[in-house]
């Protein structure tokens, strides 16, 4: 993925230049965080890492936090604190990236489907969740898709009639309002489309200490010191109490990732600002394409996913969007359909999730994007459209 040296605005539309699905804003003062760390010397868990540490908590309202080399290995992270194991299960959206599942069986459990609220509100439904319960079930994963925010209340409500665990995936949800605060845990991603970025990365926050200070440990081998530690009292040695992994974030990442952080909010509104955007031209040029969730639907605006009208040939719709120069994604393959997770528990009643992801397809949107960009993506849609029904014109 191809990074933009400045913070554009200036668009794609000079011209029939490609509008790329997403693009991580990487300014002058990232490149010098980074420069700076390399030129100190010190590459790895070590003072930057502790500050975006502190920074990402502080900027969520939490205490702590634990930054990891990914969303992906901070939700293995999160499982074995949570001692989920073989025998267990773990509901999950099958509306959702594939780690949610991997991560599950990798831990030895076994991921269960559930269905989605709607088509206007794709989170994962607790009535299909609680149908799915068993003796067995130990948590569930639930995901802030695209950005939007999931109710606590039917959460805290599962916690408290079944005892089970919430495990928060926020991988799209860097500064949402109330991110991290719905699961017992919560993970975040900063891969390199993601709101921010460290190229690779991810944070893992949860207000019950024990449970950080035991993500802390397998991290890193479930060794009970660290290297920063013991650089500074030479003669401390370490036990391992657990078998761990290796998880870390380096300190370039971590510097990146301070850095960002910083203009995560700005960057935040502004995918706002273009969502809204999207919203009144697609409503005035193409109502029959509707846009998941309500414009006031507390959210970080990840990304940009649209319904086609019914029956509509998505792919050809994407060639053709494509061939106009706009890039176009689907989020997601639900997990059910892959081939390693066919007949995969709870996968037999998923209609709502089966129609959403019939129809989804996701729309470039990234902070200096300009709103010509956004219009000739909706005019592109609008043609594309209209092509593959034949029609010869097709304006939006
Ligand atoms: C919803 C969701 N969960 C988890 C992940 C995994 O994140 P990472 O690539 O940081 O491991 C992603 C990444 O795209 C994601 O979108």
């Amino acid at each position: 993925m191809k990074t933009s040296d400045k913070h554009a605005g200036g668009g794609n539309s000079g011209g029939n230049v490609p509008i790329p699905l997403s693009r991580p804003v990487i300014t002058e003062e990232d490149v010098q965080a980074v420069a700076e760390v390399l030129r100190g010397g010190w590459l790895t868990m070590g003072p930057k890492v502790e500050e975006f540490e502190r920074a990402f908590a502080q900027a969520h309202g939490f205490d702590q936090a634990t930054a990891v080399s990914n969303c992906t290995a901070g939700l293995h992270l999160a499982l074995a604190v949570l001692d989920i194991g073989p025998g267990d299960e773990v509901i999950i959206p099958s509306l959702t990236f594939v780690a949610a599942a991997n991560t599950v069986v990798a831990a030895g459990g076994t991921p269960v489907a559930a269905d989605i609220l709607s088509l206007e509100t794709p989170h994962l439904d607790p009535a299909s969740v609680r149908e799915r319960i068993t003796p067995r079930t130990k948590a569930v994963m639930v995901m802030h898709y695209a950005g939007y925010m999931m109710a606590p209340e039917p959460w805290d409500a599962l916690r408290t009639d079944h005892g089970l665990k919430i495990i928060e995936d926020a991988a799209h949800a860097p500064l949402a309002p109330g991110a991290g605060g719905i699961g017992d845990i919560a993970v975040f991603s900063f891969f390199s489309n993601k709101n921010m970025t460290t190229a690779e990365g991810g944070m893992i926050l949860s207000r019950d200490e024990r449970l950080q200070e035991r993500c802390r440990l397998l991290r890193c081998h479930g060794m009970t010191s660290t290297t920063t530690v013991r650089h500074n009292q030479p003669l401390l040695g370490y036990d391992v109490t657990e078998p761990g992994l290796n998880c870390r974030m380096d300190e370039l990442r971590a510097a990146l990732g301070l850095s960002q952080l910083s203009r995560l909010p700005a960057w935040n509104a502004e995918r706002g600002r273009l969502s809204d955007r999207y919203r009144s031209l697609l409503a005035a040029a193409l109502p029959d394409v509707r846009v998941p969730f309500t414009p006031d639907h507390p959210s970080c605006w990840h990304i940009m996913p649209v319904l086609l009208p019914k029956g509509a040939a998505r792919d050809a719709v994407r060639l053709c969007m494509r061939g106009l120069g706009v890039q176009t994604s689907m989020h997601y393959p639900p997990i059910h359909m892959f081939s390693c997770y066919s007949g995969m528990p709870g996968s037999e009643a998923l209609a709502r999730t089966q129609e959403f992801c019939e129809q989804e397809i996701t729309l470039p949107l990234y902070p200096g994007m300009a709103d010509s960009d956004v219009v000739r993506v909706v005019a592109a849609l609008g043609q594309a459209l209209a092509s593959s029904r034949g029609e010869s014109g097709g304006s939006a």
